[in-house]
């Protein structure tokens, strides 16, 4: 499996030559200025949602008009709100795994809010525990640590855990080590930080506290990918 790091928790996982796109936020990122967002992608099979905050969705619309046949993944709420658009959508929720060509899919709770920015509701916040031959990989979307994550292991050994670490409106550091904890997860990839003044984090010394604890903190720069 390969995992490219765009910014923010915009992430694309290449799973049995499925281009899975993770809450894409890039034309209005402050990181992507005056860049051309479809040069990045040339192949997008699918999109998954984990909540439906602007920061999270923004490219949604933009990215189904530019590469035909997308498939969003997204809980119920928010794929009703993409359908009606006339997108292509597949609404799960909490309980149990889905099959994909690419692997079986589990909506998994998280601790945060989601609502889009005209005020639609946008059903419970979520992340996603993905199972596939290729090693399973857990995506907790914005969330505070929860004793929830001590469920996922029980399911399956992680390979890789993406975890936001910027604070504030999420975990930061402490939070995403004790998640990485009840995860029984070593490898964790950094999201969510730096995008914005109010979520920048000093990022050695985020990976040197990793460290201390025997665990791996991935911090990529834009466009970097990483084979797992
Ligand atoms: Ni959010
Ligand atoms: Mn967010």
């Amino acid at each position: 499996m390969k995992v490219t790091f765009f910014s923010h928790s915009t992430c694309m996982l290449k799973v049995h030559e499925k281009y899975l796109l993770i809450d894409p936020f890039l034309s209005e990122n402050p990181i992507f200025r005056n860049e051309n967002v479809f040069k990045l992608f040339k192949k997008i099979d699918y999109i998954l949602l984990t909540h439906a905050h602007y920061d999270h969705v923004c490219d949604v619309e933009l990215l189904t008009r530019k590469y035909n046949n997308i498939l969003v993944i997204s809980n119920y709420e928010i794929s009703n709100y993409f359908n009606k658009k006339g997108i292509k959508t597949c609404g799960i929720n909490y309980g149990s795994f889905i099959s994909f060509p690419f692997g079986k899919l589990k909506y998994i709770w998280a601790a945060h809010s989601s609502v889009f920015n005209d005020g639609t509701y946008g059903g419970n916040p979520g992340g996603f525990l993905l199972h596939t031959d290729e090693g399973n990989i857990y995506i907790s979307g914005d969330t505070s640590v929860i004793y929830e994550m001590n469920l996922i292991p029980t399911f399956g050994k992680l390979k890789l855990s993406i975890l936001p670490i910027g604070g504030k409106y999420t975990m930061d550091v402490e939070e995403a080590i004790i998640a990485s904890d009840f995860l029984k997860s070593e490898k964790i990839l950094g999201v969510h930080y730096d995008t914005f003044e109010d979520i920048r984090i000093d990022k050695e010394q985020a990976q040197k506290r990793f460290f201390k604890k025997g665990k791996e903190l991935i911090l990529l720069e834009k466009g970097k990918t990483i084979c797992i």
